[in-house]
């Protein structure tokens, strides 16, 4: 998988990228994620990607020819599957989107900021908005990175333990159980007593229950009978 990412701030992208699973990901080949600097698309001396909005009105707007031109440049290399736009009014970003994107091969994240896009940037070159919750952020760049991480995190191979994506919360619509490790007792705090029976069905019966148990009582939203 490729996945672009389009910014006006691309150091805000490095870290996330750079450590960790997402980086182990990148280096074992599963994934490129390049980082595009939007101002190098810009066609004015001081490489602005903004400008006053049309009608007036506080807050800047992120002008349609630069995002035009690095998007027309990637799509002159290969297919994209989708060219997302992250802002808070996209649909809702979920597991269930996590799972459908980790099966495109190459994908495009164009990060908002300011007052936001030209809308014809939204009418013309993006094919999807995604929103990563009810809240306003100073920029998509972190927006890109969660949905970036959620979807890497996915393809077969990033994981070392390849049953663990399954095992994640909401990945069969419930809240995962709670886990414990050493010492098994911490201040009179006991584990509870099945985990350390070694009897792999009770655990496994005890896990499922427990992650009912959690769902209904956390997100009676999720949980199904
Ligand atoms: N940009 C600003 N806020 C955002 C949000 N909640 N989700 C995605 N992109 C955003």
């Amino acid at each position: 998988m490729r996945i672009d990412i389009i910014t006006c701030l691309p150091r805000l992208l490095e870290s996330p990228f750079s450590d960790s699973i997402l980086k182990r990901a990148q280096l074992k080949g599963l994934v490129t994620v390049a980082i595009h600097d939007l101002r190098e698309y810009s066609q004015n001396k001081h490489r602005t990607t903004d400008d006053y909005a049309f009608g007036g009105g506080a807050g800047m707007v992120m002008m349609i020819e630069p995002i035009d031109l690095c998007i027309s440049k990637l799509k002159s290399e290969r297919n994209y599957d989708e060219v997302m736009y992250m802002s808070p009014d996209g649909e809702l970003f979920s597991q269930s989107l996590s799972n459908q994107l980790s099966l495109k091969q190459n994908l495009i994240i164009l990060c908002g900021h300011y007052k936001g896009v030209d809308e014809r940037v939204r009418e013309h070159l993006v094919t999807r908005e995604i929103s990563i919750g009810n809240y306003v952020l100073s920029g998509g760049e972190l927006a890109a990175a969660v949905v970036s991480d959620s979807i890497i995190r996915l393809i077969p191979g990033v994981l070392s333990d390849e049953t663990s994506a399954l095992t994640d919360s909401f990945q069969d619509g419930m809240i995962a159980p709670p886990v414990y490790t050493r010492p098994a007792e911490y201040k009179g705090w006991k584990v509870p007593e099945v985990l350390l029976s070694g009897h792999e069905a009770k655990i496994e019966q005890w896990r499922e229950e427990k992650a009912l148990e959690r769902t209904k009582e956390r997100r009676p939203d999720l949980a199904k009978e």
